[in-house]
């Protein structure tokens, strides 16, 4: 069969690597894709919104199958796109349609959801214009630090975690007052601060049955040491060693089972990847924050340990009988360490030659922001190259992830050199 992966991001090059690996897979595009995609199959030149040349694209090359990357189309409503038209209602897409997307889309939404169906997650209360002052007046009787969430979608930005009640208050009102982060935060959810540490657990699902697939955990803060600015992720592990076996049991317990049947009594169909950001508090499962795709870097880590045919999966997902497919996960650890532009994630130049990437022998190597320009790879984005080992020990594939990562060479390149071995 024919397949379409839209996105052009480290995620969308593990994708495009796992799925050139089965044996169901014919031809394989990728939307727009990067300079490392065009590997395992064909670059096409499409945004991932471009909803209308997409579907053109998919018509004349009879494209079997699309899996979407990012969260932007979902939210936007692509795969309700598909389904508003006779000629490619036909094609599964594999991501939720708008409804099941408001998960990510809204935190509002998702707390709502959350709270219906007893899933462990932070207090909470939301507010807009109209009840700012309510707001203000609700933030001076709760505990410190706050957390403050714009409800809609801010490029990972509009999360704030405030120690005084006077910067809680600033904030609140600079996030609906004066549209902090534009529309996204007309309305803030106000939650109580969890403490703990966090790790991610993914889930594919056809709406009916699932598969929990590997955890991982992701390191977001641009130094070592987990400081300065938050990032899209500048590492990942999987598995993730404090998330033991009693430990996942709670999640697929009191998490899982509750979000997939959650979606089906409120009527909202789901074939997709559930992304669910978790707190581990004393060994108590909480619910940070859900995506209605996979992470990145998470991915990365994720995709070399699953066994199975992901093609034959997402077949499963399509098809609605994703219970009766066989899946099974490496025992081994993978790391993974993000090679981003210097000035990341703040401002830095693109187009700096890299070279280097055949000294990678041990680990996979996964394109994020890499473009090819007269045969001459280039960075081309802030997280430019995202490098895998996969070991049989924690420390072995740390090691091997973060030697290879200092094999490449970018002007200004920079990368963590203490991804997970805060868990060793
Ligand atoms: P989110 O965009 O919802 O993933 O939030 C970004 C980050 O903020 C998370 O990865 C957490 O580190 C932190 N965070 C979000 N909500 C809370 C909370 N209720 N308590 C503590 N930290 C939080
Ligand atoms: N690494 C976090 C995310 O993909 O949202």
């Amino acid at each position: 069969m024919n397949i379409l992966i839209i996105g052009s991001g480290g995620r969308e090059s593990a994708f495009a690597w796992k799925i050139a690996q089965s044996t169901l897979t014919d031809k394989l595009f990728i939307a727009p894709g990067n300079a490392g995609t065009s590997a395992y199959g064909e670059n096409i030149a499409l945004g991932v919104t471009d909803f209308e040349g997409i579907a053109a694209f998919v018509l004349n090359n009879d494209i079997h199958l699309v899996l979407v990357g990012p969260e932007e189309p979902l939210v936007k409503g692509i795969h309700d796109y598909f389904l508003g038209r006779d000629d490619i209602r036909h094609i599964p897409v594999i991501g939720p349609q708008q409804a099941g997307a408001q998960l990510e889309g809204s935190k509002d939404f998702s707390k709502e959801f959350m709270l219906r169906h007893n899933i462990p997650t932070a207090a909470y209360r939301s507010f807009n214009r109209d009840t700012l002052a309510d707001g203000l007046a609700y933030l001076e009787t709760q505990k410190l630090p706050i957390v403050l969430k714009a409800d809609g979608l801010a490029a990972g930005k509009g999360v704030l975690i405030c120690t005084s009640l006077e910067e809680a208050q600033a904030e609140l009102k600079a996030m609906i007052a004066d549209a902090k982060f534009g529309d996204a935060s007309s309305v803030v959810v106000i939650e109580e601060f969890l403490t703990g540490i966090e790790l991610s657990v993914f889930v594919l699902t056809d709406g009916h049955s699932y598969k929990v697939l590997p955890s991982a955990k992701d390191y977001k803060r641009v130094g070592e040491g987990d400081t300065g600015l938050n990032t899209g992720g500048m590492g990942s592990v999987s598995p993730v060693p404090f998330a033991d076996e009693a430990f996942l049991k709670k999640v697929e317990d009191r998490v899982i089972i509750p979000t997939i049947e959650g979606l089906k009594k409120d009527g909202i169909p789901y074939k997709g990847f559930i992304f669910i950001g978790l707190m581990n508090t004393n060994g108590e499962p909480y619910v940070i924050e859900y995506n209605v795709r996979m992470g990145d870097p998470e991915t990365e880590s994720v995709l070399p340990r699953i066994e199975s045919d992901l093609v034959d999966l997402l077949l499963g997902v399509a098809q609605e009988n994703l219970g009766e497919k066989s899946f099974s996960i490496s025992s081994k650890t993978a790391a993974t360490v993000v090679l981003v532009a210097g000035g990341y994630p703040g401002h830095y130049e693109n187009g700096f030659a890299i070279t280097g990437l055949e000294n990678v022998k041990e680990s996979f190597l996964f394109h994020a922001g890499t473009k090819s320009v007269n045969g001459e790879v280039q960075t081309a984005g802030g997280r430019v190259l995202a490098v895998t080992a996969m070991e049989d020990t924690l420390f072995d594939a740390l090691q091997q992830a973060t030697a290879d990562a200092g094999r490449i060479f970018f002007d200004r390149k920079y990368f963590r050199r203490d991804i997970g071995f805060d868990l060793i």
